[in-house]
C-alpha cells in the first residue's frame, strides 16, 4: 500500500483542498495522495457549512483513499484525536475538542462507485482565535501549538491516520468510544430528524444512541447533535 501522503501537492492558497484533491482523484491519482493549503477562500464544512482556514497556524488537508477503511468519519477522527493528544476528546460523528471547544472537523466527500473517498480534515494547529470569524468565538479552539509546528503536526497526524485507517471497526469504535465527548450528556438533534435526550454512544454502525424522555432509543446516522444548554 502507497504510504500516506505521497504524493503531494502543498498550495499557498486554494479554495479548497477538497476541490483540489476530488479532481486528482478524478484524473487517477493514487491512494495516500494529499493536498495541502496554507490558505483556503472558500473552505468547506459538514452541513453545508463554511470553513474558516486563515494564513498561519491551520492545516488544511484532504487526503485521497482508494482503499476504505472501516467507518471512516469514525476512524479519521480518532487519528485526528491521537495526534492532538490525551486530552483530546470527539463529539459525534467527527468533531475534535479540546476543553469544550472545537480545534478540528472533518469533511469526507467522495464517490463510492469510481472507488474513491476524499478526506479533508482542518486542524487549528496554532491558531489565533481572534483572527476567526466571530461567530466562532464562542465554539473554536485550538491546539496551542507554535505556528511553526504545523509541518510536524501533520507527519504526526499521517502516522496516526496509516493506523487507525487499516484498523478492524471493533479496534475504532473502542478507541472512538473511549474519547466520546457526548456520553450519558443530555442532547438536542436536528434534521433529518429532531428531538432531544440523554447520549449513550455509538452502536456498532457508528449511529448515535440517544435515550428519549420516553425511554426509546433513537439511533442517528446523520445531522447535527448539540449539548443542551446546562
Ligand atoms: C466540519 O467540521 O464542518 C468539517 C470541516 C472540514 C474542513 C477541512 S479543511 C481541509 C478540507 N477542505 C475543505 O474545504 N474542508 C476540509
Amino acid at each position: 500500500m502507497t504510504a500516506l501522503g505521497t504524493p503531494r501537492l502543498h498550495l499557498r492558497v486554494t479554495t479548497s483542498t477538497n476541490d483540489r484533491a476530488r479532481e486528482l482523484a478524478e484524473a487517477g491519482a493514487p491512494h495516500g495522495t494529499l493536498v495541502t493549503a496554507a490558505e483556503q477562500t472558500a473552505g468547506r464544512g459538514r452541513q453545508g457549512r463554511r470553513w474558516s482556514t486563515p494564513a498561519g497556524g491551520t492545516l488544511a488537508m484532504s487526503l485521497i483513499l482508494r482503499e476504505p477503511p472501516a467507518l471512516p468519519p469514525l476512524a479519521a477522527a480518532v487519528a485526528v484525536a491521537d495526534a492532538a493528544g490525551p486530552a483530546a476528546r470527539i463529539k459525534w460523528p467527527n468533531d475534535v475538542l479540546v476543553d469544550g471547544r472545537k480545534v478540528a472537523g472533518i469533511l469526507i466527500e467522495g464517490r463510492p462507485p469510481a472507488g474513491w473517498l476524499v478526506l479533508g480534515i482542518g486542524v487549528n494547529v496554532a491558531v489565533d482565535l481572534t483572527q476567526l470569524p466571530p461567530e466562532l468565538a464562542g465554539t473554536a479552539g485550538s491546539l496551542g501549538r507554535d505556528p511553526r509546528d504545523v509541518e510536524s503536526f501533520l507527519a504526526d497526524l499521517l502516522a496516526a491516520l496509516e493506523a487507525r485507517l487499516t484498523q478492524p471497526a471493533a479496534e475504532v469504535l473502542e478507541a472512538w468510544r473511549a474519547r466520546d465527548a457526548l456520553l450519558d450528556r443530555p442532547v438536542t438533534y436536528a434534521p433529518p430528524a429532531d428531538g432531544a435526550g440523554i447520549a449513550r454512544g455509538v452502536d456498532d454502525d457508528g449511529r448515535l444512541i440517544v435515550e428519549t424522555p420516553t425511554g426509546e432509543r433513537v439511533a442517528l446516522a446523520a445531522g447535527e447533535v448539540h449539548l443542551s444548554p446546562s
